[in-house]
């Protein structure tokens, strides 16, 4: 039953990861549980006998580039969560951005910004002058961090790589950071789409070369965010994403056969039965969408990760249990990972996560 009641953390004796379990359809006593964004800025200070503060670390470190790109740092911020709430899933802190200056498209987030694209691309030229990814040459530090957070959380969690995937990295590209119409790209789109082809194809060949890489460093799933595809109407969705998104999944599986991808976009109502045709093997919904819907409309051979709504973390704390139980009994006793349906927001009451995490880790099926 769903009883909610907090048992002994066990000390695990499985040689897999309770989410890889999951994901492969292995009975387990309980659903996988981590939060997208689970290291970042609502952090400010949890005292554990040690300060743990991601607000002190940018405090000292106020760029992010360089927080996200020294091994100590990306270790640091990884493990915070990780020491506090003992999440079933690590999630390496980058960002999807993160490999486009070994690109050569030079970019920044600024604060109160966010990214910034130096010279958006909208030529023939701009996309010829975009270099392949070489992630070993390009984000040596990822690799690094990931080998080292792999030994730390060792088989108690699984560590998770991620990446942009093409159609999103591109809308950022092409519009120069974020954007609220993406008329750039639908420029692009509608009246030159062999450009932002050869541009969606640059970016898939870096990216699935970028995942094998993550797992090669030690990442045990990897997470693909097509954040913003659901700007695109279902058939664009099939002409600018899709294609790019299964042509990963198919390199990806012929070189790692049994590394999980999850597929993450917002706003995925009207494109969910699209999604599956992508290769993935979990489909991450955002809170738009009702779990027992969503799992009806995924089919039963696909997992499924999510989905309460991130402002759920700001009610009261048997609010959050009340919807806990509620998405865990929709979604089922088979391959669900627990996790919100989109990132933590900035102001999250630490407690609630807290509480979240604590009445996750003590459901049993
Ligand atoms: O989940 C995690 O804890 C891992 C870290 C992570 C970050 N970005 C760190 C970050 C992950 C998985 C991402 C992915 C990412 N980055 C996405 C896809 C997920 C989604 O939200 O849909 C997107 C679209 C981006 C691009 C991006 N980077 C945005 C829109 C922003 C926010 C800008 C702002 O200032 O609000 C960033 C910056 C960023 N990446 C932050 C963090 C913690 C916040 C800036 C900071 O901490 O200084």
């Amino acid at each position: 039953s769903l009883g909610g009641t907090m048992a002994e953390p066990k000390a695990t004796s499985t040689a897999e990861p309770l989410l890889l379990n999951a994901v492969r359809g292995v009975d387990v006593e309980r659903p996988p549980v981590w939060l997208m964004r689970q290291a970042g800025r609502y952090m400010k200070a949890v005292f554990l006998g040690f300060l743990v503060s991601y607000q002190i670390i940018c405090e000292k470190y106020p760029s992010f580039r360089e927080r996200s790109e020294n091994v100590d740092l990306v270790v640091e911020i990884s493990l915070q969560p990780w020491k506090v709430f003992k999440p079933d899933g690590v999630i390496l802190f980058s960002d999807i951005l993160t490999p486009l200056s070994g690109m050569n498209i030079p970019f920044d987030i600024v604060k109160g910004k966010g990214p910034v694209i130096f010279d958006p691309l909208h030529t023939a030229v701009d996309v010829d002058q975009v270099r392949e990814f070489s992630p070993e040459e390009s984000v040596p530090y990822v690799g690094e961090a990931l080998k080292i957070l792999r030994k730390e959380v060792d088989r108690e969690a699984a560590l998770l790589g991620f990446v942009g995937a093409p159609f999103t990295l591109a809308s950022y590209v092409v519009e120069g950071g974020s954007s609220k119409h993406f008329s750039k790209i639908k420029r692009l789109a509608f009246s030159q789409p062999n450009i932002l082809h050869a541009l969606l194809q640059k970016f898939t060949t870096s990216m699935a070369k970028y995942i094998q890489y993550q797992a090669d460093c030690g990442a045990q799933a990897v997470q693909i965010f097509d954040s913003w595809a659901t700007e695109l109407s279902p058939v664009d969705f099939e002409e600018f994403s899709l294609p790019y998104l299964k042509q990963i999944v198919d390199i990806v599986k012929q070189t790692h056969p049994n590394l999980p991808l999850i597929l993450y976009a917002s706003g995925s109502g009207g494109l969910l039965e699209r999604l599956p045709l992508t290769g993935v093997d979990v489909v991450s919904l955002d809170w738009t969408v009702d779990m027992a819907e969503g799992r009806r409309r995924l089919g039963p051979n696909i997992a499924v990760q999510g989905n309460i709504d991130p402002g759920v973390l700001f009610g009261s704390k048997d609010f959050i249990t009340n919807r806990i139980k509620d998405t865990v009994r929709k979604a089922g006793k088979v391959k669900h990972i627990l996790n919100l349906g989109h990132g933590i927001v900035v102001g999250t009451p630490e407690e609630n996560v807290a509480h979240f995490f604590e009445v996750a880790k003590g459901l049993r099926y």
